[in-house]
């Protein structure tokens, strides 16, 4: 007998597939360099073909073209292990034989917790999610699975099989973000001009370069670590010849809030020179030079002068500019 995959359910090993392992072993194939349950299958029979579970599960057979999935039956070219129904669920002979039921088909999703579920998928896409860092991902983490979000049967949109259109599902748990969306000034994910997944990936991602001190929270990094933002905003990315340090370093969100905001321009403030006098104290925090000295009652910035106020009237280029230093162009 062989555990199989250490998670509470056990496929026994027949004689048969016992023996292929031992051959395996002695023809100095390293199982350990493989997936375990690809070894075990392989030679397995207990496949009974998706066709054969069209009889009981027609609804099912019948919609299941559309589906991504369908490919594998359609090319006739995958092991049985990775072809059609049997390559989510397992072998069905038996299942078929006892006339179903859930406890005969190795992998019925309703009986599964989250980290068999997440298993199971990433046995054949764990390549093309691991660049999202999925295993890592904050939903993994917390145990939100694949079928937190994805409907394999039942998909209220066929591309990309989720559960329930984008902004919806999303929102179904975070309903804190759907009020955010719901500010005077914001992104327009409600009527479909952005999407979340412009700047998530839900399915996780590496920590960015940028914005160090931030947690990732799932932001999408754009070209190799670029801001997401950069994407749309394209008038911001640069390279300036003179750089407001910020707008790299800490990333947009250190002066923008990104779903929505009661200030105009999704500025963290309502005021902007708060918002540049969190930086610009003068005390000496800007290097050795010792600029950016603007709260004092004389010199450049005369604060008791209700014009000097309006910071960005003057540094109009706020996010860096080729021309001036001080971005006044
Ligand atoms: C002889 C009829 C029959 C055939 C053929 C059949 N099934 Fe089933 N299947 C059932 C019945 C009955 C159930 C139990 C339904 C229930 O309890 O809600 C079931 C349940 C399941 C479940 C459990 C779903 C869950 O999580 O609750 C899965 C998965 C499944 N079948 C997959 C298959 C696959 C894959 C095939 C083809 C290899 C197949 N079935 C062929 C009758 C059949
Ligand atoms: C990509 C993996 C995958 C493939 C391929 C797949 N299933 Fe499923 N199946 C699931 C998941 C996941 C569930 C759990 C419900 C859900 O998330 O949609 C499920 C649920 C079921 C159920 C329970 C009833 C229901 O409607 O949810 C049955 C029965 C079933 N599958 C049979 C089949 C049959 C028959 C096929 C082939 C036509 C098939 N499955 C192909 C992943 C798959
Ligand atoms: C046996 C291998 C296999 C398993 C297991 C598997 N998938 Fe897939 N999946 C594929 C293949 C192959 C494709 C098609 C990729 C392509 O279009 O090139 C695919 C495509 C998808 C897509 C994209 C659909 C689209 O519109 O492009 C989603 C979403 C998906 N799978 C989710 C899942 C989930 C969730 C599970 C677990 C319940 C799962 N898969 C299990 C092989 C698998
Ligand atoms: C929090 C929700 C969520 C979870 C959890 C999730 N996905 Fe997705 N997935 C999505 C969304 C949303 C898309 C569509 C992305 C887009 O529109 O760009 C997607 C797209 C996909 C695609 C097709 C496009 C691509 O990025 O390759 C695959 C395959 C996929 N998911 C597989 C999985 C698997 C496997 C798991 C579990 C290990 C999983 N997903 C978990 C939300 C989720
Ligand atoms: C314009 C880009 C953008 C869009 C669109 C966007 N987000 Fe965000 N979101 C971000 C950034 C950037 C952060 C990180 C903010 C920080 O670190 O201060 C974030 C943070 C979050 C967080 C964690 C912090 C919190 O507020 O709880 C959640 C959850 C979240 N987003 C969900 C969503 C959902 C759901 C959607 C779609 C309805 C969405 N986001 C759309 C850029 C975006
Ligand atoms: C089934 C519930 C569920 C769904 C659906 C869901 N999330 Fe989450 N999400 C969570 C949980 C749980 C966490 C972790 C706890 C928290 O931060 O709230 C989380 C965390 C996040 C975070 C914050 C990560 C961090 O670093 O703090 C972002 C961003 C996020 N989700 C985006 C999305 C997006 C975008 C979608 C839609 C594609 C989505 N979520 C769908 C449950 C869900
Ligand atoms: C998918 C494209 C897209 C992405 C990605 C995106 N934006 Fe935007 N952004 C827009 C559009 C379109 C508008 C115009 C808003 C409108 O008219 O509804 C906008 C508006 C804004 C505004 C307000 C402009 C004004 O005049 O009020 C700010 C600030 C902003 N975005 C910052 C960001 C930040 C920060 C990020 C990254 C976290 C980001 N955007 C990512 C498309 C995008
Ligand atoms: C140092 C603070 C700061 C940082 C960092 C910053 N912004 Fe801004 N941004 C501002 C201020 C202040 C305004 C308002 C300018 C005005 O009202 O004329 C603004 C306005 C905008 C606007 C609307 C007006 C316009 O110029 O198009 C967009 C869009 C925008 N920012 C995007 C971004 C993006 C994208 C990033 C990251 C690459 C970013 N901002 C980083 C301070 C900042
Ligand atoms: C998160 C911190 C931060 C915020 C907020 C911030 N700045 Fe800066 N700013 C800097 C840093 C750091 C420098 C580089 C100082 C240096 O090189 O000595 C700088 C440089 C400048 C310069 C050029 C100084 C020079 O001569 O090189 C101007 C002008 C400026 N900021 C204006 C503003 C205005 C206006 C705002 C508000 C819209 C603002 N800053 C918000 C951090 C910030
Ligand atoms: C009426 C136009 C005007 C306004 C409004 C204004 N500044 Fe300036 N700012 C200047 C001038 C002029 C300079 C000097 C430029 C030079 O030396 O070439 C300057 C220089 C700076 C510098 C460079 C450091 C230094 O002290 O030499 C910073 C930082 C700065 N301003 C930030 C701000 C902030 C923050 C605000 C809003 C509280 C603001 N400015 C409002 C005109 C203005």
């Amino acid at each position: 007998m062989r555990q199989h995959r250490g998670e509470g359910r056990v496929w026994s090993v027949t004689g048969g597939k016992a023996a292929l392992l031992i051959c395996l072993a002695a023809a100095g194939v390293s199982a350990q360099n493989q997936p375990a349950e690809r070894v075990v299958e392989a030679g397995a029979s207990g496949y009974a073909g998706s066709t054969a579970c069209k009889t009981c599960h027609a609804d099912l057979w019948f919609n299941f073209y559309k589906n991504a999935h369908f490919k594998s039956i359609a090319s006739g070219k995958e092991a049985p292990n990775h072809t059609g129904c049997e390559g989510c669920h397992g072998p069905g002979k038996k299942h078929i034989e006892a006339g179903g039921g859930k406890a005969t088909i190795p992998r019925a999703f309703s009986l599964m917790n989250p980290k068999q579920v997440i298993a199971a998928c990433l046995e054949c896409h764990a390549r093309d999610l691991a660049r999202a860092n999925i295993r890592r991902s904050e939903h993994t983490l917390n145990e939100v699975a694949c079928t937190g979000c994805h409907s394999n049967h039942h998909p209220a949109t066929v591309k990309n099989l989720l559960a329930k259109t984008q902004t919806e599902l999303c929102y179904g748990c975070h309903q804190d973000v759907r009020a955010q969306f719901a500010m005077p000034f914001k992104h327009r994910v409600n009527e479909g001009l952005v999407q979340c997944t412009d700047c998530h990936n839900p399915h996780g991602t590496f920590a960015p370069t940028w914005g160090m001190t931030q947690r990732p929270r799932m932001v999408t990094q754009n070209v190799i670590n670029e801001q997401p933002c950069m994407k749309c905003h394209v008038d911001k990315r640069g390279p300036f010849l003179f750089e407001h340090p910020p707008v790299r370093v800490g990333g947009c969100v250190a002066c923008h809030t990104p779903h929505g905001s009661a200030n105009a321009k999704l500025l963290i403030r309502p005021v902007v020179f708060t918002l540049c006098l969190e930086c610009h104290t003068g005390a000496g925090d800007f290097g050795p030079q010792g600029r950016g000295i603007v709260t004092q009652a004389q010199g450049i910035h005369n604060m008791l002068d209700p014009r000097f106020e309006r910071c960005v009237v003057c540094h109009v280029r706020i996010h860096g500019s080729n021309l001036d230093q001080t971005f006044f162009k």
